[in-house]
């Protein structure tokens, strides 16, 4: 970052002294105020719950404009990358800044495969669970147990560590999330193959079986290595904010990402395709296109408590890119299955038209996001939709990890320690009990 031309001044009207802060620009987007200095010169905070005008921390890797509607992982479209490359080749780019050459691609491709497996103890821990755990509780334990068994990785300092623990973290994940499953269906866990691609590798994980060979149909190998990509990194969303703060204080890897889990699974985050996807079904069941005058009625009434599942972001005042190339990976994948007259997607197309013609989101600027589609596409691909938050933290996890080595690797990071205004009891002094 550098100094921008540009000062801001703060003044206040009870006549403490005004002070100069500093402005900081980057190299797209909007400039930054810097007020590491205000406590210090003023004795105030800032104030901002949620955090809709404060930068946490400055980082080369996802730029979003949210006007635009424009998303881009170190500089590259996502419509580029998501339609131009596959998963591991945005996954080099993310970790380290460019696009893998073919024999970079092919070096890093093997450095995955080869840590695609797990320890074996891993499968204990699955016991513990009732076979019908969520998903997401399954994961948000078994990352946080990989920090056991890699002790020579877990010194967050050394940048050895946390290479290793970034490609030891893509390569596991798909085992994890297929092994979550498998769990749940009472199958056998499917060890990893590493004849097969990363997306081709996690659909024979979830759904080959020891008795027969198992397919894996180029078209739904496709779509799924797309929906990685699309899902891979997003700036400073709540889950990679929770990453990067549980990073600050130096724990391992795993247990940074293991918190990014957790995080993600909320419906106001990524567990808003499971959440979309429930809401699609509950207004098919009741009567379909045909409710949907109703179901928006309840949305825009504010004591209904109901949202719009897989509309509105924080950051997007425009379309979601991704929901765009979703809503196209849905076309094909449907296409593929014979499902082109699949009730749900014409629901939600219908949904989408609806809501896009009506005041209430045109005014709040409320347009589909990455959520809104992908569940309708995974449910086409088989996968069960409590697995839905699993597979968006499977593919998140490259960005978790790319954003907290970005973070180690700034001089200028420290442990992240917010304060507070704080409007609860002054000091008071403890009655005994007889007395309170
Ligand atoms: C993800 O941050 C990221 O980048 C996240 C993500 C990523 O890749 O990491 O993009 C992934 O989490 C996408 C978002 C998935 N969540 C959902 O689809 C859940 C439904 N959406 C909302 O809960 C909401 O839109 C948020 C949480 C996404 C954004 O919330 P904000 O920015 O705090 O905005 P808000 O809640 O203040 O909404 C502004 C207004 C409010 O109405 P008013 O008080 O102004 O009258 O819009 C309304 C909200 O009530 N509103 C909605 C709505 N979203 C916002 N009303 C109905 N349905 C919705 N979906």
């Amino acid at each position: 970052m550098k100094l921008a031309d540009n000062k801001a001044t703060l003044s206040f009207s009870n006549g403490s002294p005004s002070i100069e802060l500093p402005v900081y620009q980057g190299s797209v987007g909007p400039d930054v105020i810097d007020i590491r200095k205000l406590y210090g010169q003023t004795g105030m905070f800032t104030y901002d719950p949620g955090f809709l005008s404060t930068a946490a921390c400055q980082s080369a890797i996802t730029y979003i404009d949210g006007d635009k509607g424009e998303l881009l992982y170190r500089g590259y479209p996502i419509e580029q990358l998501a339609t131009g490359c596959d998963f591991l080749e945005t996954c080099h780019l993310l970790l380290y800044g460019e696009l893998p050459n073919a024999k970079a691609k092919g070096d890093f491709t093997k450095l995955v495969t080869m840590h695609t497996m797990v320890n074996e103890q891993m499968q204990f821990f699955l016991r513990g669970f009732r076979r019908d755990a969520h998903p997401m509780a399954i994961l948000t334990g078994l990352v946080g147990a990989l920090s056991a068994f890699y002790h020579d990785s877990t010194d967050i300092n050394n940048p050895k560590h946390r290479e290793i623990a970034a490609i030891r973290l893509i390569a596991k994940m798909p085992t994890l999330v297929a092994m979550a499953y498998k769990y749940t269906v009472g199958q056998p866990y499917m060890y990893p193959k590493n004849d097969l691609s990363y997306a081709g590798n996690f659909l024979h994980m979830m759904f080959a079986t020891p008795c027969e060979p198992y397919k894996v149909s180029p078209v739904l190998e496709r779509a799924l290595d797309r929906i990685f990509t699309l899902h891979a990194d997003h700036e400073q969303n709540a889950s990679t904010s929770t990453v990067r703060l549980c990073g600050s204080s130096g724990t391992n890897p795993f247990a940074a990402i293991a918190a990014g889990v957790a995080c993600l699974w909320g419906p106001a985050h990524g567990g808003a395709n499971e959440a979309a996807l429930n809401m699609l079904e509950d207004i098919n069941r009741n009567g379909g296109v045909a409710k949907i005058g109703e179901f928006i009625k309840q949305v825009k009434d504010k004591n209904s408590g109901i949202k719009l599942m897989g509309f509105g972001h924080r950051v997007y005042k425009n379309y979601d890119p991704r929901a765009k190339l979703m809503q196209e990976t849905c076309k094909e994948v449907l296409a593929e299955m014979g499902l082109e007259n699949d009730p749900l997607f014409k629901l939600a197309m219908a949904l989408e038209k609806i809501a896009l013609e009506d005041d209430y989101f045109v005014s709040r600027k409320l347009y589909p996001n990455v959520d809104f589609y992908s569940g309708i596409v995974q449910r086409a691909i088989g996968i069960p939709v409590p697995l839905f938050t699993a597979i968006f933290a499977l593919a998140r996890t490259v960005g978790w990890i790319a954003q907290l080595n970005e973070m180690i690797g700034d001089p200028e990071y420290k442990i992240g320690r917010p304060r507070q205004l704080f409007n609860g009891s002054q000091r008071r002094d403890v009655l005994p009990i007889v007395k309170r």
